[in-house]
């Protein structure tokens, strides 16, 4: 049956609060906007325009989507990071916000190592989608990236990615563990990110469905105390870093401390360093390779 988009969000938003879900309003609005290719204001300017069957089908089906948990950014494909739009699937984890001031810090040192060297090269480990990875790129035009995952289903997606974004020349994809796959056959570089899996085993526990039957859990789960790949990372991280280059590491709440020690107790590192995100948690953590 049609109907006008004004009563299809009203009806949305009622079904949504009913089903518990969060931020419905927002819910209803984003997964109409991306249907119909709108704006998401352009909807309020709009709302007595009428739906064709098949268009109220389709919202339809994504409110459904919703209400059983799915994520937004699955239903509707994508993501926005760093001011780009990012392609998403359940083999993602959905790009945060928080991990934006990694990639503050990274683009920082990255153009601080251009003012003094003809190129930088770059090496973001767990890249999931590719969001670090395209984003120091696009921010950096200097910089040469690898991107490493464990998963060749996520590497498709940060593939894709950098296609979209015209950044296909420049970031080379790797299935591997770690840095391991890549540490006889590429240059020293610069800078290492890493947004890895940090997620405690009682925190998994605690996660909401809408996380934890959607996002997968090698992208979060860090075993006992979160830390088991950062941990081994910074083990490995010494060997692919040149004199003087950056590793920086996204951690979760209550981590900051314990990853700071374990790069001071790698001889290798100084300089090692701390910032808070938005929400006052200490969320990246620096060292600079002697
Ligand atoms: C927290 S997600 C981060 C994804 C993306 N970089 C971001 O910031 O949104 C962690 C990623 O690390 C990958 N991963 C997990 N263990 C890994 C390992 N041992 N080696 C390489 N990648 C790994 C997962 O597949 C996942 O894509």
């Amino acid at each position: 049956m049609s109907q006008t988009i004004g009563e299809l969000l009203r009806r949305a938003v009622c079904d949504l609060k009913c089903g518990g879900t969060a931020e419905p309003q927002a819910a209803a609005q984003v997964l109409l906007a991306d249907l119909l290719d709108l704006p998401r204001l352009s909807l309020f300017l709009e709302t007595q325009r009428v739906l064709s069957t098949p268009q109220c089908d389709a919202y339809a089906a994504r409110i459904r989507r919703r209400l059983q948990g799915e994520p937004v950014q699955y239903i509707i494909g994508t993501q926005e990071f760093w001011s780009l739009s990012f392609a998403v699937n359940t083999s993602v984890l959905i790009p945060r916000p928080e991990t934006e001031l990694l990639v503050e810090h990274g683009v920082a040192h990255a153009r601080q190592w251009c003012s003094r060297h003809a190129a930088v090269h770059v090496l973001d480990v767990g890249t999931g989608s590719g969001n670090i990875a395209i984003s120091l790129a696009h921010a950096v035009p200097q910089s040469r990236v690898w991107g490493v995952d464990i998963s060749w289903d996520a590497l498709q997606v940060a593939r894709s990615n950098a296609q979209y974004h015209a950044m296909a020349d420049r970031i080379r994809w790797i299935q591997g563990d770690l840095s391991v796959p890549i540490r006889e056959t590429m240059p020293q570089v610069a800078l290492c990110t890493a947004n890895l899996p940090y997620v405690t085993a009682a925190e998994w526990e605690q996660l909401p469905r809408d996380i934890k039957a959607y996002e997968p859990a090698l992208a979060l789960c860090g075993g006992e105390d979160g830390l088991d790949p950062i941990r081994r990372f910074v083990i490995l991280a010494p060997e692919v870093l040149a004199s003087g280059g950056m590793v920086i590491l996204e951690v979760g709440w209550q981590q900051a401390k314990t990853v700071m020690e374990v790069l001071w107790q790698r001889d290798a590192f100084v300089d090692v360093g701390v910032e808070r995100d938005l929400a006052g948690i200490e969320r990246v953590v620096w060292a600079r390779k002697r």
